[in-house]
């Protein structure tokens, strides 16, 4: 929106968009297009490659996950790679845009090596999410920035926010605005290669073990934020990682793993008890949980009628599946794009993620619980 080149944004400055956003808003937009309305004054994301906009590409490292090359991007606006792991928008980018912004706010690394962080963060949000990360630290060290890095750097922003626009306007900005969050996958993906590799499968206590220390992590990350001023959590639970084409593969009949599904299910299930635990405790807190695991589940029974002729293969790679090689340039691509459930052989297409974040916002409500994301956009605490 308003021309953005300065380097830095004064308080004054700061709240004379945001007045006017308010003040468009109110008017009902004459001459502003709708799409432009922000139910928010920011969004901070932080997760996984389903959420990631970039910041891998900065991440040095030869193992680093990278969506840096063609045919990554094909869909998105000049048809070039940004770093998501999709073939146009992600999933951050469609909660953004119901939120009323063009996209995700930009990927941490790239707001720092532009040194145009703390404009960025006070005006519409920073994106810390890495492709690779986990809830646990532990999950595919030194291959990503593990959540509680991107804890790190969200306080780190939130201290140069302060410097730049006193606390007040900080706490009421970040009070406001929206917290995306979207983690855990690799997580289970490590959990299950790590029992691969012993050739058993996990007993019940080791399980429980797994989950605990998954909740303690994520609520520590969640309370820690809160402490800093956030207020409304969105938060895009797991879904069936046992169905995504890279793990079908591994069964002749190309089914799903059904042990990898009931985990994150577990997951899932103790990630809901104790966020209304968590709700319960810290004052003004208020959640969403997008039910992406149910959604999937739906749409895998019947692909038809959301749209979609295939539910089980990758639209870009190679071999059975399209899981058998990588998504790169030469390899396989599917002709209707939109018509797939999953661009590579782990991560949704743009249109999957379009048709998720329509779900999270405007139902139906047994995909989000308590309250879907467009009512967690406008309560007030
Ligand atoms: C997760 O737990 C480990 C120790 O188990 C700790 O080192 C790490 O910082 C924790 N992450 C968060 C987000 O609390
Ligand atoms: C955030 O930064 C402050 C200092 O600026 C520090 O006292 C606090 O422990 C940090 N919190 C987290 C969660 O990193
Ligand atoms: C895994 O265990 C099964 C059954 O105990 C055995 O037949 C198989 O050879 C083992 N595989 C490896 C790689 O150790
Ligand atoms: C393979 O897929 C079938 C369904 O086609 C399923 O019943 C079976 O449990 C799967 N095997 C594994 C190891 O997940």
């Amino acid at each position: 929106m308003v021309g953005m080149k300065k380097k830095s944004v004064g308080l004054g400055r700061l709240s004379l968009m945001l007045s006017m956003v308010q003040v468009l808003g109110a008017v009902g937009g004459g001459g502003v297009h709708p799409s432009k309305m922000r139910l928010v004054p920011a969004v901070y994301v932080l997760g996984d490659s389903t959420l990631d906009v970039g910041n891998n590409n900065h991440l040095p490292g030869k193992d680093v996950p990278r969506a840096n090359k063609p045919y990554y991007g094909i869909d998105f606006p000049g048809s070039k790679p940004t770093g998501r792991f999709s073939n146009g928008f992600n999933a951050a980018d469609y909660v953004a845009k119901n939120l009323g912004f063009d996209k995700s706010p930009p990927a941490y690394l790239v707001l720092k090596a532009r040194n145009y962080l703390v404009p960025a963060a006070l005006v519409m949000g920073v994106n810390y999410a890495s492709a690779g990360a986990g809830i646990l630290d532990s999950t595919n060290t030194g291959r990503s920035i593990p959540l509680s890095k991107q804890v790190v750097y969200l306080n780190s922003t939130r201290a140069e926010m302060v410097a730049k626009a006193g606390s007040g306007a900080v706490s009421d900005l970040l009070a406001k605005s929206f917290f995306l969050f979207g983690v855990g996958s690799n997580d289970m993906f490590a959990f299950a290669a790590a029992q691969q590799k012993l050739n058993r499968s996990a007993t019940p206590s080791e399980v429980e073990a797994f989950y605990t220390s998954l909740i303690s992590n994520y609520s520590a990350a969640i309370t820690e934020l809160y402490g800093m001023g956030a207020r409304k959590f969105g938060i895009i639970n797991v879904g069936p990682v046992g169905c995504v084409p890279s793990v079908r593969v591994a069964n002749a009949t190309g089914g799903c793993n059904d042990g990898m599904n009931q985990l994150a299910a577990g997951f899932d299930a103790a990630l809901r008890g104790h966020m209304s635990g968590l709700a319960a405790r810290l004052p003004g807190l208020a959640y969403s949980i997008a039910d992406s695991y149910a959604l999937t589940q739906l749409t895998f029974a019947d692909p038809g009628a959301a749209g979609y002729a295939n539910a089980d293969s990758a639209c870009c790679g190679g071999g059975r599946l399209g899981a058998e090689g990588p998504c790169q340039r030469g390899a396989a691509l599917c002709g209707d794009r939109d018509r797939f459930v999953f661009w590579d052989s782990v991560h949704p297409s743009q249109q999957a993620n379009k048709l998720g974040a329509k779900a999270y916002f405007h139902g139906p409500p047994q995909f989000t619980s308590p309250i879907n994301f467009n009512q967690l956009a406008n309560y007030n605490s």
